[in-house]
């Protein structure tokens, strides 16, 4: 069964429409990248199937059952995590800290007293884990403003993953990034369980071409084509609007 469909989507601020008759399905473990000039609607639609915001016609479904218009917090109970393209983290408190509240909300906080001690080893193992899987093991002490930016996006994804996912969404995870530190994303990415599914939203090619099992170019609003990446690369129309275009 498709992790998510999109089923003729639509929506728009006003008289710009920035999803139109969008449909897209995206398959258990498989990794779909949405790449499109500024402004072609990209974030709206991540923030649509999160639950920010609400399509005015069309349906999402997630492994089958429908959400649209749900709030971002039953969506998250459904399977799907997400990151900003502005990052959303404590900046004052450490890296544990900031995991260890991502894991609270996942999972609540305990009532039974007794099973205080259990439940909190239990978090904390799970914790050292995600820290692990994002290659901050080592960093678990720093306090958030202080750690690269580099860092930080690896914190997000890792707070993302505390709710064990089965759809996760990434807006630009290597914008603003060095070289080095994108290099870094992508070997995290690309190592993340292939049991997890991905919508990721991302400008810079050798990233996108390094992770994509299937590409979605969107053109205001509208998905001009969904294709394997040797295709979208041989795609005259893609190259034209997008490809080699300097951002
Ligand atoms: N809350 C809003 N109210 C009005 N217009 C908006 C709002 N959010 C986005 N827009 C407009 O909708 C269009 C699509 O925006 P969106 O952020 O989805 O694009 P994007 O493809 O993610 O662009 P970028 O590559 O710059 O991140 C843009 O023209 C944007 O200015
Ligand atoms: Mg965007």
């Amino acid at each position: 069964m498709n992790v998510l469909e999109l089923d003729h989507l639509h929506c728009a601020f006003g008289k710009l429409v920035v999803t139109d008759d969008v449909c897209l399905t995206i398959g258990e473990g498989e990794r779909h990248v949405i790449i499109g000039p500024n402004g072609a609607g990209k974030t709206s639609l991540i923030n649509q199937i999160g639950g920010q915001l609400k399509p005015a016609a069309g349906r999402i479904l997630v492994s089958g059952q429908d959400v649209t218009g749900k709030p971002p917090s039953h969506i998250s109970r459904k399977g799907v995590a997400r990151t900003f393209q502005r990052n959303n983290l404590f900046q004052n408190l450490s890296v544990i800290e900031n995991l260890r509240l991502a894991l609270a909300v996942a999972f609540g906080n305990p009532l039974d007293v007794f099973s205080m001690a259990a439940r909190d080893q239990a978090l904390i193992g799970r914790a050292r884990q995600l820290l692990q899987l994002t290659h901050l093991d080592g960093e678990e002490k720093c306090i958030v403003r202080t750690l690269s930016y580099g860092g930080q996006r690896q914190l997000e994804i890792a707070m993302a993953l505390a709710s064990e996912p089965k759809l996760l969404l990434l807006d630009e995870p290597t914008s603003g990034m060095s070289p080095a530190e994108t290099a870094r994303m992508v070997e995290l990415i690309a190592a993340l369980p292939r049991s997890l599914s991905m919508l990721m939203i991302e400008h810079d090619m050798s990233v996108v071409f390094s992770i994509a099992d299937r590409i979605t170019v969107l053109h205001y609003g509208k998905i001009l084509v969904t294709d394997a990446p040797a295709a979208i690369q041989a795609n005259e129309r893609v190259r034209e609007i997008y490809l080699g275009m300097a951002h």
